[in-house]
């Protein structure tokens, strides 16, 4: 039965669905990410959207032990902010050739795996870090998925724009690296059998799903920090924001149809934007800790700004 409620782009204030089915099915799955592919049936997933573990480093378990005790590690704590204490970030300029090294392998083992699992014409938006982001992309191309652009979230990440360190007042008008105003994600597409319309007609996959009739999915996408109310359901460190996951997850299928993977669900936050616009969708995460807590959570967050 299709529900009437609409899903608003709390950005622009407009009306992204015009009629949303009822939430849609999802499973939640206590696994390592690589485990669960090898063992998936070929050909039986039809579309990716992930926010993986990027920089690597920052979820090691000394590194999260480092960012639960407030200091030292890839986690830094912004400063204040009017009088609020900010949550971590992780510090990508510290990653190093062997760090550098061990994320291409990651993103090479992930990529061959998923791979025989998803259907032809299938998509990955996988987010990734302007620093970064070569180390995620180029094992994904060479593992025969084509790169098909990048989706631009325009999102202030409170990296860079700092002085030179212990020389700020010598170089008063110098910053070290840009501040970042933006998150890249990859889209990428497995080969086509055939044309597009003869994949679609197959597999209904091959294209994007279009925003209206009049407008067709875009590459940058203005968003904002995660909600105070999201964060206080699923307090992660890397959780995504609904109004932004929810484009992406429409966009996947574009038919509205098949089966959508997070293989790094964390609190499950793709998997509630999926669900909240009815499309059926896999979360796995291998911490316990986040796989309690996406239990609890994608209930809570698929069920916000559904008016
Ligand atoms: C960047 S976070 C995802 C956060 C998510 N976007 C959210 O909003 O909550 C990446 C997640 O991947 C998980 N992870 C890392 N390696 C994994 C693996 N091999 N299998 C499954 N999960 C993994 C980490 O525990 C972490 O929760």
């Amino acid at each position: 039965m299709v529900a009437t409620r609409a899903l608003r782009n709390r950005s622009h204030g407009r009306t992204v669905l015009n009629t949303l089915p009822a939430f849609g099915a999802h499973e939640l799955v206590l696994a390592d990410a690589f485990a669960w592919l090898a063992q998936r049936p070929p050909n039986s997933v039809h579309g990716v959207v992930t926010d993986p573990p990027y920089g690597l480093v920052e979820y090691d378990d000394d590194q999260l032990e480092k960012r639960r005790n407030g200091h030292g590690g890839v986690w830094r704590v912004p400063p204040m902010l009017d009088g609020y204490q900010r949550s971590p970030v992780p510090r990508f300029t510290v990653l190093d050739e062997s760090d550098f090294a061990r994320l291409r392998e990651f993103f090479g083992c992930f990529a061959r795996a998923v791979f025989p699992v998803l259907v032809p014409g299938a998509h990955i938006f996988i987010a990734t870090n302007p620093l970064l982001s070569h180390n995620v992309y180029g094992p994904l191309v060479e593992a025969g998925f084509e790169k098909r652009g990048e989706v631009i979230r325009l999102v202030s990440t409170l990296r860079g724009g700092d002085r030179p360190k212990n020389a700020h007042k010598e170089f008063p008008g110098v910053t070290v690296m840009p501040k970042s105003c933006w998150e890249p994600w990859g889209i990428f597409r497995k080969p086509l059998e055939g044309r597009v319309q003869d994949n679609l007609r197959t597999w209904n996959t091959g294209g994007l799903r279009r925003i209206s009739d009049e407008e067709p999915f875009k590459d940058v996408i203005q968003s904002s920090v995660t909600t105070k109310a999201e964060r206080e359901i699923a307090p992660h460190p890397s959780l995504k924001p609904q109004d932004f996951l929810r484009k992406l997850t429409f966009a996947v299928l574009p038919l509205g149809q098949g089966i959508l993977l997070d293989p790094f669900m964390g609190s499950g936050s793709t998997i509630a934007a999926a669900s909240a616009c009815g499309l059926q969708s896999i979360g796995i995460e291998h911490s316990q800790e986040y796989f309690e807590m996406a239990q609890s959570a994608v209930p809570q967050l698929r069920a916000l700004y559904r008016e």
